[in-house]
């Protein structure tokens, strides 16, 4: 478990997940009218810990809507297309799809991220639950990136310190579409609402002031004031620290769990399943920063 961080008075019931992070979370209903303090019970729990899971939450979305919402304000996501039909709050993942809602669905191997890296304000964190789960495939894996970053060897921490990256919702589309055949490129619109914005390598947590690593590969275009290929193998070289199974939760969903990830100290990604055989259908609704 990550150190130095005060137990919150309003002791939630917690067990480790990984090595270094996260932890599940028993007996929270989040449907329903709860008090302040149960909700900053949750959220610092989030901060310690970076990832939070709760099993056998019902399907409800309205409820999903309504707890993220006392997290903060909501994101809406910049795939229109791909959101709920009730709750355009909820951005709808997975190859499922009826007359009234179509999942945004990828057959590429998602990189490393940190969700909304390419806005001005990157995301707080997100909520992810799986309404219909394949049963094997489809898991979510999850990177302390604080202990990652303060666990790299004094040399490279150095490099890093003080370098910032141009994160660009275009790079990653561009990079989509290399791995998902026939997926259209970004509308210009889009193009207009998301320009590409710099941010650390480094970030320092708001609320626990814990610094970590902020990369994500498939969004960065390029590292300033580094040539194009020595800020890419400069990442490489990082992440194939970061990404040690230490600092790694591999998370195997069953319907009805929700995961809640910080995106101010983790980075996550996805593993593909066989689209042929199995439904998957994942719900995401994502804080703003
Ligand atoms: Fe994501």
């Amino acid at each position: 478990m990550r150190a130095g961080l005060a137990q919150h008075p309003a002791a939630l019931d917690t067990r480790p997940l990984g090595a270094t992070f996260g932890a599940e979370l028993h007996d929270f209903p989040i449907a329903g009218d709860l008090p302040e303090a149960t909700v900053d019970a949750f959220r610092a729990a989030l901060h310690r810990h970076g990832v939070l899971l709760l099993r056998d939450v019902p399907n409800d979305p309205a409820a999903l809507v309504g707890f993220s919402r006392r997290l903060g304000t909501l994101e809406m996501h910049s795939a229109s297309a791909h959101t709920h039909p009730d709750h355009p709050e909820i951005f709808c993942v997975g190859n499922y799809a009826d007359d009234r809602m179509r999942a945004n669905f990828a057959t590429g191997v998602e990189q490393w991220h940190a969700d909304s890296s390419f806005r001005d304000t990157p995301s707080a964190c997100s909520l992810f639950y799986g309404a219909i789960c394949p049963p094997e495939g489809g898991e979510t894996w999850l990177l302390d990136a604080v202990t990652a970053y303060a666990e790299l060897p004094p040399a490279l921490r150095a490099r890093i310190a003080w370098l910032n990256a141009v994160h660009d919702l275009n790079t990653l589309s561009e990079w989509n579409r290399r791995h998902t055949p026939g997926k259209p490129p970004l509308s210009e619109e889009a193009r207009r609402r998301f320009p590409p914005v710099t941010q650390p390598l480094v970030r320092r947590h708001p609320a626990t002031g814990r610094p970590s690593l902020f990369i994500c590969p498939a969004v960065i275009s390029h590292v300033e004031g580094l040539p194009p290929a020595a800020g890419h193998a400069l990442i490489a070289e990082v992440m194939a620290h970061a990404t040690a199974d230490r600092y790694v939760y591999r998370h195997q969903w069953r319907a009805g769990d929700l995961v809640v990830w910080d995106n101010l100290s983790t980075l996550h990604t996805a593993t593909l399943f066989d689209h042929e055989r199995h439904q998957r259908l994942m719900f995401r609704t994502t804080v703003a920063g």
